[in-house]
């Protein structure tokens, strides 16, 4: 039912349709049904990677689990930023700018923007896959990888890169006795509470709607060591990829009135895909920043649920032909062996789809549903991504119950199991806390382009000018609040050398140093610490986290129990 290998059985010529590169575990084909896909029979294939396997999870009593398969994570699950300065050192590295002295990240050394701001550095590679035509532009270089897939996400983290170069800047001023590394890391703690904050209050409830977010997810309550904070498969592999059905076939770039832009008109989607050049041949970002706040994201309509922009022209990286969207999150709910639409449901306290007329109850269009089951001969067999998309949206929300509710879940997990949430003891003071508040997705526009007219929730589509604000009316965070005067005995490091000398601390003793023990905010060592020991415990999740969520189905679940493992961290813990 849930096949773990499902490779194309034949070609349309008859011929086996296998991997050309010997790695069938690893490499195989998507098969279409050519009668459904109208695909002419050259494009019967697409191919597929399989997301890499952990080695033997070789641990626990129960051998059944210990057999089952599981996917590595590339990078850390925790909202903290790491999109900015990356998941591991090595990306960190590249990206800081350690000669400057200033704890700023470093900029593109080619390139500024028409009014001379700052754009991300270049990956340096010899062969660029964003190189188009002329165009000396290579890739640009983020925390995150996927940074060159689109324009707007190009675009979003340049935003994030400028923001904390301004945020260094001042905080060097305001403390001349801050060595480079305390710059850069408060800085770093600053962009990261921004993201927790953008995200848990402005972003996340306009996805689930209000009544999921107060059920689920509710006010914080401090840490609590006993979450489980890393990304579940389900969460990763199929319900965050609602997103994908809110994409707009065109990204619109706008003028300074939220009009056509004349020099730059939209776009199809698919031009943007690795098109940095864009960005930097093309104006900036300001038009495909104005674009993105002047547009409403797509409604997926329940018998169209991609843009064919996503579903018959996607580029990913390292195969040489277009891709289909909807194909790779069904495959890889299957690659990742998630239990079906059906037990999902169950474990969201849902009632199980028996019927059709079951099905027509939750899928706002009757024909879809007909169309679903008729392919699927039994709502068990349905994919769980199919499944979630066509579901009727919660009132106030972008989902379906079922979506919801494992969003909720997931994202209340992030925030209750992350012992450095920008809420919990001792990460801020409360002025800090107040000035942190202030700040909002429109603001870091305001600060960060030329764009002067936004409206003042970014996440909230307004049609200009009905209810656009002006940025001066906009509230700012005041960095004053993180003011600290030089204390009369304490030798600060100010040069290069003394910067570098911070120790790094072993894994143990960040896992002993706890936020609550402490009363004032953070320093500069301790959030190295904080940064050390996320890695550290994604790397231990990796191979803790067989029992979370993913391959069981709800009986399984039910009867998990910590492994000696986790019992003995947790105990290290308290
Ligand atoms: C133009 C916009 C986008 C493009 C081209 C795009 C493309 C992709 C691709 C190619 C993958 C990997 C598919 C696979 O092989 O399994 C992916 C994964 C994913 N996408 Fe998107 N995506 C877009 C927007 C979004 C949005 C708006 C969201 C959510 C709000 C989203 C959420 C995800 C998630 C959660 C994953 C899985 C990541 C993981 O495995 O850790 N995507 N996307």
């Amino acid at each position: 039912k849930y096949s773990r290998q499902i490779p194309c059985r034949h070609n349309d010529s008859g011929g086996p349709c296998i991997s050309t590169l010997g790695l069938q575990t690893y490499y195989y084909f998507i098969s279409f049904l050519q009668a459904l896909d109208n695909l002419p029979s050259a494009q019967s294939c697409l191919p597929f990677n399989r997301s890499l396997p952990a080695c033997f999870n070789g641990f626990g009593r129960d051998i059944l689990q210990a057999m089952q398969q599981q996917q590595m994570n590339a990078i850390t699950s925790f909202i903290d930023g790491s999109v900015v300065y990356g998941s591991g050192p090595k990306v960190n590295n590249l990206l800081r700018d350690l000669c400057g002295l200033n704890g700023k990240l470093t900029v593109n050394e080619h390139f500024k923007d028409p009014k001379g701001r700052p754009y991300l550095p270049f990956e340096e590679s010899l062969q660029s896959v964003c190189l188009h035509g002329e165009e000396n532009v290579a890739c640009f270089r983020a925390g995150d990888s996927r940074v060159n897939e689109g324009l707007p996400l190009t675009s979003l983290h340049l935003l994030w890169l400028r923001q904390h170069n301004q945020i260094a800047e001042t905080l060097k001023h305001l403390n001349g006795h801050w060595n480079a590394e305390t710059i850069y890391e408060e800085t770093r703690k600053i962009i990261g509470a921004l993201h927790q904050i953008i995200t848990m209050r402005d972003y996340v409830p306009k996805i689930i709607g209000k009544e999921f977010f107060d059920n689920y997810i509710g006010p914080y309550g401090g840490y609590d060591p006993t979450v489980d904070p890393s990304a579940s498969n389900v969460f990763a592999t199929a319900a965050f990829r609602f997103g994908h059905a809110t994409i707009s076939p065109v990204v619109r770039r706008l003028n300074a009135s939220y009009q056509e832009h004349e020099s730059f008109p939209s776009l199809k989607l698919h031009e943007t895909f690795f098109s940095p050049w864009r960005i930097i041949k093309e104006g900036g970002i300001d038009p495909i920043v104005r674009g993105a706040l002047g547009t409403q994201a797509a409604a997926p309509h329940s018998n169209k649920l991609l843009t064919d922009e996503l579903t018959e022209r996607l580029i990913v990286l390292s195969i040489p032909q277009d891709m289909d969207l909807a194909s790779l999150n069904l495959q890889r709910g299957r690659d990742h062996g998630l239990p079906g639409y059906n037990d999902w449901r169950d474990f969201c306290g849902l009632e199980r789809i028996r019927t059709l007329e079951d099905f027509k109850q939750v899928v706002s269009d009757a024909s879809v549903a007909e169309r679903i089951l008729q392919l699927y001969k039994h709502p068990d067999n349905i994919d769980i991504w199919l499944g979630g998309l066509v579901e009727t949206f919660s009132p106030g929300s972008r989902t379906g119950p079922m979506f919801s509710c494992l969003i909720a879940k997931q994202m209340k997990a992030l925030r209750d199991g992350d012992r450095f949430w920008w809420e919990a003891d001792g990460m801020f003071s409360q002025e800090q806390r107040d000035e942190l508040l202030k700040v909002s997705l429109s603001k870091i526009i305001c600060e960060n382009t030329d764009i002067t007219e936004v409206p003042p929730d970014a996440f909230i589509f307004g049609k200009y000018p009905s209810g656009y604000v002006s940025c001066n009316n906009l509230p700012a965070m005041n960095l004053e609040a993180w003011r600290e005067e030089k204390s009369e005995g304490t030798n600060y490091c100010t040069g290069a050398s003394l910067s570098f000398s911070v120790s790094v601390p072993s894994a143990q003793e960040a896992f002993n140093d706890r936020p609550q023990k402490r009363k004032s905010t953070m320093t500069s060592v301790t959030l190295r610490k904080a940064n050390i020991m996320r890695q550290t415990e994604n790397q231990e999740r990796k191979s803790l986290n067989k029992f979370y969520w993913g391959v069981v189905n709800t009986q399984q679940r039910n009867k998990l129990q910590r492994t000696p493992k986790q019992s003995s961290l947790l105990q290290k813990e308290r």
